[in-house]
C-alpha cells in the first residue's frame, strides 16, 4: 500500500475497536506514527500492536474522552513523543436511544460527554498544535443521525448533529493556518455498536438484530452494511493531499442509505 503518511503524526479516539482500530490500522499501514487512545485498555493496546506491525511507532493511551484533563494529558504524551499532530481522528463515541418522554438526563448527559465534548475537546486540543505547525487535518466521526432521523434517537442525532457544528466552525476558523476540518457520515457499520442497537431496537421491533440489520441494508442502495475498512478508507482520504482542497464538509459514506 501506498505510503501517503510516513513522517506524520495520527491521533485516534476510540481506537480499540471498530472504526477507529480499522482507521488506526489504515493510517498505519499507509505510514503514520499513530496514537490510539481508548478508554478501554486491553483491546486498545492490542490495536497498537497491530499498527506497530506495519513499521511505524504506535502508541496505546488509555483516555476516556469525557474528562478533558485525560485528554489534554494524552495530547501531552504525543507531543513528548513525536512533537506533532498531523492527522486528528475523533471518532470515539457511544450510542443511547429510548423514546423521547423517558430519556434520563443523566444518560443524555453521558452521551452528551463522550460525542459531543469528548470531539470539542479534541478538536480544542489539536487547533493551536495544527496552527503552531501551519499545517494540520481534522477528521470528526459524526452519523447518517445528524442528516437524517429516527424514532427514540433523540440523544443520538442531537450529539451527531452538535459534531457537523463544530466542525463547520473549526473549519472556518482553522483554514487560514492551512487546516482541514471535516466529517463523515456513516451509515450502519458492521461493528460492536451497530450489533447491540440491532438487538436493542430489533427487540422494541419484535425482530432479532440479525433482521434489523437485514432490513437495514436492504435500505441502502447497494444492499448491504459498510465495513470498518471501508469508513477507514474515507478518514485516510480525507487525511490525505488529495483532500487538501475539503473542508467544512460533511460525507456521507452510507451505501445510499439516504436515497431510500
Ligand atoms: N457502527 C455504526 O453503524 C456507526 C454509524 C454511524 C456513526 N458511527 C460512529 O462511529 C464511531 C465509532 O463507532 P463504532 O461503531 O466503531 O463503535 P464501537 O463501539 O465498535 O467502538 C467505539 C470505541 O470507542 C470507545 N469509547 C467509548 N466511549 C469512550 C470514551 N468515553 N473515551 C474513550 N473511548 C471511548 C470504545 O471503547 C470503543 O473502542 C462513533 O462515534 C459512532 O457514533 C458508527
Amino acid at each position: 500500500m501506498e505510503r501517503r503518511f510516513a513522517g506524520r503524526v495520527a491521533l485516534v479516539t476510540g481506537s480499540a475497536a471498530g472504526i477507529g482500530e480499522a482507521t488506526a490500522l489504515r493510517l498505519a499501514e499507509e505510514g503514520a506514527d499513530v496514537a490510539c487512545l481508548d478508554i478501554r485498555q486491553a483491546p486498545n493496546r492490542a490495536t497498537a500492536d497491530a499498527a506497530l506491525a506495519h513499521g511505524g511507532d504506535a502508541i496505546a493511551i488509555t483516555c476516556d474522552v469525557r474528562e478533558p484533563a485525560e485528554q489534554e494529558a494524552a495530547f501531552a504524551t504525543v507531543m513528548e513523543r513525536w512533537g506533532r499532530i498531523d492527522i486528528l481522528v475523533a471518532n470515539a463515541g457511544v450510542y443511547r436511544g429510548g423514546p423521547l418522554a423517558d430519556i434520563p438526563l443523566d444518560r443524555w448527559r453521558d452521551i452528551e460527554a463522550v460525542n459531543l465534548t469528548g470531539v470539542l475537546v479534541s478538536n480544542r486540543l489539536a487547533a493551536p498544535i495544527m496552527t503552531g505547525q501551519g499545517s494540520g487535518t481534522i477528521v470528526n466521526i459524526a452519523s447518517m443521525a445528524a442528516k437524517t432521523s429516527w424514532p427514540n434517537s433523540a440523544e443520538y442525532s442531537a450529539t451527531k448533529s452538535g459534531v457537523l457544528g463544530i466542525t463547520r466552525s473549526a473549519a472556518m476558523e482553522l483554514g487560514p493556518q492551512g487546516i482541514t476540518v471535516n466529517a463523515i457520515c456513516p451509515g450502519n457499520t458492521l461493528t460492536d455498536m451497530v450489533r447491540q442497537v440491532a438487538e436493542e431496537i430489533g427487540a422494541d421491533l419484535g425482530m432479532t438484530g440479525a433482521e434489523w440489520l437485514a432490513m437495514r441494508a436492504a435500505d441502502t442502495a447497494l444492499k448491504r452494511l459498510a465495513e470498518p475498512g471501508e469508513i477507514a478508507g474515507v478518514v485516510a482520504f480525507l487525511a490525505s493531499d488529495d483532500a487538501r482542497y475539503i473542508t467544512g464538509q460533511a460525507i456521507e459514506v452510507d451505501g445510499g442509505l439516504v436515497l431510500s
